[in-house]
């Protein structure tokens, strides 16, 4: 039976040009580079300029995407911005990155999940294309972490870094087998009860301040890799597949500890997994797009390749895509 399938047509990501070593961190908070490496796998990370928004890192991933879709961004109808560090808090970073690519058709909007909001963006995109309601799709994750982190908290400010990524999604015809192109499954998650363990203790709503991230870091990492192992298997039995048929496995940077324990548990292949975190640090909504967009520039993305992304962030929030490039 004939379906609508988003199926991938480019990825684009950019960094912000200055980059943070651990040593450069230890003059600032008391750590060192080899407690970093050893209880995190990061070395470095990128931090935005001073005036560089969170929409100018996801308008240049924007760009890239679309020039390697060979699309104009009059062909986009749709923009979802997936970010928890909004340039303000309104109108929605989506809205601006729309603006800066010059469309005035269709529709922007930001999706909050944190570390989650690139899988919740590329799941809200997907149904909106299967539905018929739009064509073209540019899903973005975009983060300034800098500005939101206690710089004198060593718990928390080692962990993070910023940048954006984007791909472009389009709708397409397909035979509705397993063996389609596009986006073939995804599950998104939610819970309320957690989110005292990883949260940002202001905002407009409350304390009228933008505030900074507070973490449990051992309780988060209690529930990662047993929450993400979930909505992943979830995935695998809606198409059918199993864990050794994944080509590509691309999840959230966020530990180098929780990576290995999903991997284990999934018995995926290290050749198969995208590790971006030693260089970048958690970017949050953008890390899958950046790791994507390594794996494709080193030409580890495959054509009809199957490719695996998972996340989880404060909520929690947590979700899986299953896509065949
Ligand atoms: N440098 C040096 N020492 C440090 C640092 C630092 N940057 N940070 C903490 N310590 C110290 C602590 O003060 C503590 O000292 P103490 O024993 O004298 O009290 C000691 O190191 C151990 O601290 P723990 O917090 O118990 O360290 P742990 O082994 O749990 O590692 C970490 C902390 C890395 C945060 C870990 O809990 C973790 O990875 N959690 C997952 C959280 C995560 O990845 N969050 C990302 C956001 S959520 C997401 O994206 C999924």
């Amino acid at each position: 039976m004939a379906v609508i399938r988003s199926v991938i047509k480019g990825v684009g990501a950019y960094l912000p040009k200055r980059r943070m070593t651990n040593d450069d961190l230890s003059k600032i908070v008391d750590t060192t580079d080899e407690w970093i490496v050893e209880r995190t796998g990061i070395r470095a990370r990128h931090i935005a300029a001073e005036g560089e928004r969170t929409s100018d890192l996801g308008y240049a991933a924007a760009r890239k995407a679309l020039e390697r879709s060979g699309l104009e961004p009059r062909d986009i109808d749709l923009v979802i911005c997936a970010t928890a560090t909004p340039d303000r808090t309104f109108p929605a970073t989506a809205v601006r990155i729309q603006h800066m690519l010059g469309i005035e058709h269709g529709a922007a909007f930001d999706v909050q999940a944190v570390c989650s909001g690139f899988v919740f963006g590329l799941a809200t995109a997907d149904n909106f294309l299967k539905a018929g309601q739009f064509k073209r799709a540019l899903v973005v994750g975009a983060e300034t972490f800098s500005r939101i982190l206690d710089w004198q908290d060593r718990t928390t400010c080692v962990l993070f870094g910023d940048g954006a990524g984007a791909v472009v999604l389009e709708a397409q015809a397909q035979t509705g087998t397993r063996e389609d192109r596009g986006i073939l499954a995804t599950r998104i998650r939610s819970d309320g009860r957690y989110e005292d363990l990883l949260y940002v203790d202001g905002g407009p709503g409350s304390t009228r301040t933008t505030g900074h991230l507070r973490m449990n870091g051992r309780e988060v990492f209690r529930h990662a890799v047993n929450k993400i192992y979930g909505v992943i298997e979830e995935t695998l039995h809606e198409t059918g597949y199993t864990a050794d048929e994944i080509d590509l496995f691309v999840p959230h940077q966020a530990n180098a500890r929780i990576l290995d324990g999903i991997a284990k548990k999934l018995k995926v292949s290290p050749e198969k997994i995208v590790m971006t975190l030693s260089q970048q640090g958690n970017t949050s909504a953008a890390s899958i797009p950046l790791a994507l967009n390594e794996a494709w520039e080193q030409g580890r993305v495959k054509e009809n390749g199957l490719v695996l992304m998972e996340a989880m962030g404060g909520g929690f929030t947590w979700g899986a895509v299953l896509a065949r490039w």
